[in-house]
């Protein structure tokens, strides 16, 4: 069975072009490397360089596959909010071309990158998928928009699954090497925790939120868990129905309990220095993963001590 993986050369997309590869499925990685990196992809998938928005590009990288794994999007929060536009033409419109073309060849199997920025400020914590949606930036406006259109396209039959992510961290260990994040300029907290120095320490931004250690608390989840729920999902997908599930590990962790994760991995202190909270971000953020446990038969089973030391790992081998 071939998948069509768009964003296959970015973080999350070549982690599961790399895993899929090993369970034995063909790949062909459409990515237009805007924000992925081509040394990211595997060299067992076929490789179509090109944007979703361009229908022939998308017509080709369609072809001899049965199914999609749809990761190809603009994916920062504060940038979303500078250029809204963009994020509209790439989220919507490419999917929109994607859904189209899908139909055309026939194939209508699909596994949906979603996010949990689609729920904005949760009233309450665990969030589950039933949660009211109410975007906070465009970035999660422009995914609900999405998660809308595959909803009416599976009216006509399309068999999807949409997989909401809370915080995605560690690195996958692939044939090839560490596949791991890599943004320029980097605003996830844990490469951030792994890279600081004395010169350069971590921000902690906010320490007066209404948590018990006063730094927000979020839900990170192995990216390798994370594609083994999408490797499940494309075998869960229902003719007829879309799914939405969330994927987290249902535990939060503080900002200061992550640089405590760290340093026992580093085995020596974060250097880091307290910050003004930062726009946008809400205190808690926690999946409630009952869905994902009962629908696809899922939990996650890497610890953060797991994301760190991985996240450490890939950092080390490549400097
Ligand atoms: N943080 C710091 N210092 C840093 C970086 C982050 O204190 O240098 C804090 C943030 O304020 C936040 C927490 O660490 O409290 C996690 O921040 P991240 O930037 O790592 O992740 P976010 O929770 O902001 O965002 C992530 C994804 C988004 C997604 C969101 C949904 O990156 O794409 O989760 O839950 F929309």
């Amino acid at each position: 069975m071939r998948i069509l993986v768009t964003g296959g050369a970015g973080y999350i997309g070549s982690t599961a072009t790399s895993m899929l590869l090993e369970k034995g499925y063909d790949v062909t990685v459409l990515d237009d490397c805007s924000t992925g990196h081509a040394d990211s992809l595997d060299p067992r998938a076929k490789f179509i360089q090109g944007s979703l928005l361009d229908i022939q590009t998308i017509k080709s990288a369609l072809s001899d596959c049965q199914a999609v794994m749809h990761f190809g999007a603009k994916s920062l929060v504060g940038e979303s909010v500078e250029k809204p536009e963009l994020y509209r033409e790439v989220n919507v419109g490419g999917t929109k071309n994607l859904l189209a073309e899908m139909s055309a060849a026939g194939i209508t199997k699909l596994v949906f990158s979603s996010t949990a920025a689609t729920y904005g400020q949760p009233k309450s914590s665990p969030i589950s998928e039933d949660a009211e949606a109410l975007p906070t930036n465009p970035y999660g406006q422009t995914k609900l928009e999405v998660d809308h259109m595959i909803t009416e396209a599976a009216k006509s039959g399309l068999a999807a699954i949409s997989l909401r992510y809370f915080n995605v961290a560690g690195a996958f260990k692939s044939q090839s090497g560490w596949l791991a994040e890599r943004h320029n300029p980097e605003t996830h907290l844990i490469p951030n925790v792994l890279r600081a120095t004395s010169l350069d320490p971590l921000k902690v931004f906010g320490t007066d939120w209404p948590t018990p250690d006063g730094t927000c608390i979020r839900d990170y989840v192995h990216v390798v868990d994370l594609i083994e729920a999408h490797i499940i999902a494309l075998q869960k997908v229902a003719p007829g129905n879309h799914r939405i599930i969330n994927l987290g590990s249902g535990v939060g962790y503080s900002v200061a309990q992550v640089i405590a994760a760290a340093a026992k991995v580093v085995t020596h202190e974060i250097p880091y220095e307290n910050s003004p909270r930062r726009a946008g971000d809400p205190a808690v953020l926690v999946a409630d993963i009952s869905r994902a446990k009962t629908e696809l038969g899922w939990a996650p089973t890497r610890s953060l001590e797991q994301m760190v030391g991985d996240t450490w790992e890939s950092q080390n081998a490549r400097a």
